[in-house]
């Protein structure tokens, strides 16, 4: 769909507009394009701790140029911060020292990222400060400007080595659309990739896609395959040409069936199994509305949307452990939205299920075994078929009221679950991560 408001500010005397009456400036965001370098820049690292002494190997591993001393009149794509090293409050000051100065040395769409040890993992003054970070990466996020963003990524103790993939999502323009996140990189039993591809990391691998017809579905499908998976898409009988149609165009395979049926997790494990040995990737993106205010919705408008969202999700993840059809270091990833965190007029039934989404991902976090991890993507205004149906006057504020002042593309929640999918992403489990341009609502 297309943004009138946003070609409109590109315009001449749009820009004159914007400037002198302080309107919302979304300028257009960079995106990543296939076979391109990760970052199209210099990144500065800085600050002591743990982490930072792995950097420049682990940037230089994924081909991200960087730097540890900065030069005048240079400008920068990238800052990261290793902040393990703040134990006291009065050391955040360090965060100030290193940014302060670089914050007018910044390209368009600059990526910032703050690297801190979880606060319930250490005690004390050490705890404050930890947690302190994220009220300053989040107003970071917001002043920023220019299609720039602003992340916090925890590390445990020892999960030092473990942060190249998030690190490739979050200073590329794959995070496009994700900004003021905080994202927990723990400690993992699994053995990590050896060597890992990061042009094709999924090649050699399955992944199964529910709602693929259309919408962030197909992006999804489409951004798996290009990592290289073999896409099972899954959609309903009534969407059959559109789910043929694309995952032919990707060499994959599809099976026809509605979520919701009975027999469903049965005959999508039955096809895993038989057609393709099990399965890496399991993404549940399949969901409805049904929107009524609480007063006039009857049960079924409730009943569908909670079965579609939440409980097939369930009984299909059920059935496949069940079965073991999830292969080690395998992902479940599961689409919940900003609704789920803030809530929504009209909405009691699908803030229910997309809320529930993230409790599914709490019940399994801990229990999954052999490098399986299940995360969730929490899209906010996204430009889809399902949008567009929103009354023109509320759609306009879901798409300003963000950091960026913009609605995202399915192709961001679609690079999101990519850096989930990552074989290299075994350390992030039971991560909500929202892809909403740091949306107000919820934050
Ligand atoms: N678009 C947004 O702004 C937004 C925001 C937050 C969350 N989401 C979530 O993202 C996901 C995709 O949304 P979208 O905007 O692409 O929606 P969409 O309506 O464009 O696509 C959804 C797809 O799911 C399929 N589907 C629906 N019910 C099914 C069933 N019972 N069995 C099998 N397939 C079924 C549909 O046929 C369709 O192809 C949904 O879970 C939605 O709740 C979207």
């Amino acid at each position: 769909m297309t943004d009138r408001y946003q070609d409109f500010v590109s315009s001449p005397l749009g820009k004159l507009l914007v400037k002198n009456l302080g309107l919302p400036n979304p300028v257009p965001l960079d995106r990543y394009v296939d076979g391109s370098p990760l970052v199209d820049g210099t990144v500065v690292v800085g600050g002591a701790g743990r982490v930072v002494e792995h950097l420049p190997g682990v940037l230089d591993t994924l081909g991200i140029k960087s730097a540890t001393t900065t030069e005048p009149d240079t400008r920068y794509k990238g800052l990261v911060f290793d902040a393990t090293g703040l134990t006291d409050p009065t050391r955040l000051v360090a965060l100030h020292d290193f940014f302060a100065p670089l914050m007018r040395s910044l390209e368009r769409c600059a990526r910032l990222v703050v690297i801190g040890t979880p606060p319930e993992l250490v005690i004390g003054g050490e705890r404050v400060a930890q947690r302190a970070l994220e009220g300053f990466t989040r107003s970071l996020g917001k002043e920023v400007g220019r299609g720039g963003t602003s992340q916090l990524v925890y590390v445990a103790d020892g999960a030092e080595g473990a942060v190249a993939s998030t690190l490739g999502f979050l200073l590329s323009p794959k995070s496009a659309y994700v900004s003021g996140q905080v994202v927990r990189i723990g400690l993992t039993t699994a053995k990590p990739a050896e060597d890992p591809d990061w042009q094709r990391p999924l090649a050699g691998k399955v992944a199964l896609v529910t709602g693929a017809a259309r919408g962030i579905g197909e992006q999804i499908a489409r951004v798996l395959a290009r990592d290289g998976a073999t896409v099972v898409g899954v959609d309903v009988p009534q969407a059959g040409d559109d789910l043929i149609r694309v995952t032919k165009e990707l060499d994959g395979d599809y099976l026809t069936l509605d979520i919701t049926a009975k027999d469903a997790p049965q005959r999508i494990a039955h096809h895993l199994s038989r057609t393709h040995g099990g399965v890496d990737v399991v993404v549940h993106n399949a969901g409805i509305t049904r929107d009524k205010r609480l007063a006039n919705m009857d049960e079924g408008r409730w009943s569908s949307v909670i079965g579609v969202n939440l409980v097939a999700p369930e009984r299909i993840t059920a059935e496949l452990l069940a079965q073991k059809l999830i292969r080690d270091n395998g992902r479940i990833i599961g689409v919940a939205s900003i609704a789920g965190i803030a809530g929504n007029v009209g909405q009691t039934n699908y803030a229910a299920s997309k809320a529930g989404v993230i409790g599914f991902v709490d019940s399994l976090k801990d229990d999954l075994k052999k490098g399986v991890t299940i995360n969730a993507v929490a899209p906010g205004f996204i430009e889809t078929e399902m949008t567009a149906a929103v009354p023109f006057a509320t759609r306009e504020v879901g798409r300003r009221l963000n950091a960026l002042s913009q609605g995202g593309r399915p192709v961001d929640v679609a690079e999101t679950i990519a850096w989930f999918a990552n074989p290299a992403s075994t350390a992030v489990n039971g991560n909500v991560v929202r892809v909403c341009g740091q949306m107000m609502l919820g934050a």
